[in-house]
């Protein structure tokens, strides 16, 4: 009796553990969302919209667990997780794929993009739109691009013009445009994990980096970077990429409500997130944490010529094709 008893209580302890079972009397869908940054940044606001609203709409059929701050994967080794389907959704910084192609490194030409409203342009373009596709034969399927913003250069030393930035080292993502960016400019590039950005910053191993003012805040970066350039030379933006295998085995009906879902959170962040920047901007200027350095109309110039011979270096692998549609939407061609 007493065996059954405790057979009973085990069964019970199981089924309370269990996610809630789907209507066909299956487990759930599990999706693990797993990013880099805080949750109160654009793409951390937009992993928990997109848990709330498939909690709504598809209750016992998919369930989503969002892990922040590289608490699950981290830069180093998200992707491969993904493809081994150990992690099934990310949004890295399109930075990051350069190892999965080329293409993407369109978005790290320094100066090629005049502000988030032509980034917006290209994504949206049959180029853009194209690129989402561009890693499918190793698994990864771009559902949707998602801004965070334009980058500003900080530092330990106030930045004007692009000689300024000889002899620092920069923390960069792993990204080779980056790496050549600074190199331009007589300057290291340190890639490492953004997990890690903070502590070299303020231990010193570094000098200076380059973010959008939403990670500027979120991870503090200001506390140890007193200056701070406007620059707005290259963009970085996610995409929302999942596992090609997961994806296409959900059952039709529930993948087209979660591609809704997508579509509405991409709206939802994409509306947010230049606000979320100009607001995590003036909050850092009101902390008077770091001087604000904004760039004359010849600075600024300055900083665009000197930066030509980047994009010389990548156009053949990056593709004369990608780069045309890129310079097509700037304002003065919109
Ligand atoms: C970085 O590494 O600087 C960014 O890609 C972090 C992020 O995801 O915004």
């Amino acid at each position: 009796m007493l065996k059954l008893i405790a057979a009973v209580a085990s069964c019970a302890v199981a089924l309370l553990s269990t996610p809630a079972l789907s209507a066909e009397g299956n487990a759930p869908i599990l999706i693990k969302l797993s990013h880099v940054v805080a949750d109160d940044t654009p793409k951390g606001q937009g992993a928990l919209l997109f848990q709330k609203l498939v909690a709504e709409r598809l209750p016992g059929a998919v369930k989503v667990e969002v892990y922040p701050n590289s608490t699950l994967f981290g830069d180093a080794n998200e992707l491969e997780a993904l493809r081994n389907n150990e992690v099934q959704m990310l949004a890295p910084s399109l930075a990051k794929f350069e190892k999965y192609t080329k293409q993407l490194q369109i978005f790290d030409m320094p100066f090629l993009f005049d502000d988030l409203e032509a980034v917006n342009r290209f994504q949206k373009r049959a180029k853009g739109r194209q690129l989402l596709r561009a890693m499918e034969k190793q698994d990864i399927v771009g559902l949707a691009y998602w801004h965070n913003g334009m980058k500003q250069l900080s530092s330990t030393r106030a930045l004007r013009l692009p000689g300024d930035a000889a002899g620092l080292n920069f923390r960069i993502q792993a990204s080779s445009v980056l790496e050549a960016q600074f190199k331009q400019l007589g300057a290291t590039a340190v890639k490492m994990p953004f997990a890690e950005a903070f502590k070299a910053l303020q231990e010193g191993r570094v000098q200076g980096a380059e973010n959008p003012w939403s990670n500027i805040l979120s991870q503090k970066l200001n506390s140890v970077q007193p200056f701070i350039t406007e620059t707005n030379h290259g963009a970085l933006d996610y995409m929302l990429v999942t596992n090609a295998r997961f994806w296409y085995g959900i059952p039709h009906q529930t993948r087209v409500e979660l591609e809704a879902i997508v579509d509405e959170v991409t709206f939802s962040v994409n509306n947010a997130a230049e606000a979320q920047n100009t607001a995590d901007r003036a909050k850092i200027l009101a902390s008077g944490s770091s001087e604000l350095i904004l760039l004359t109309d010849d600075q600024r110039q300055a900083w665009r010529a000197a930066m030509q011979p980047v994009w010389k270096q990548f156009e053949q692998e990056i593709g004369s094709d990608v780069l045309k549609a890129a310079e097509m939407v700037n304002r003065k061609n919109k």
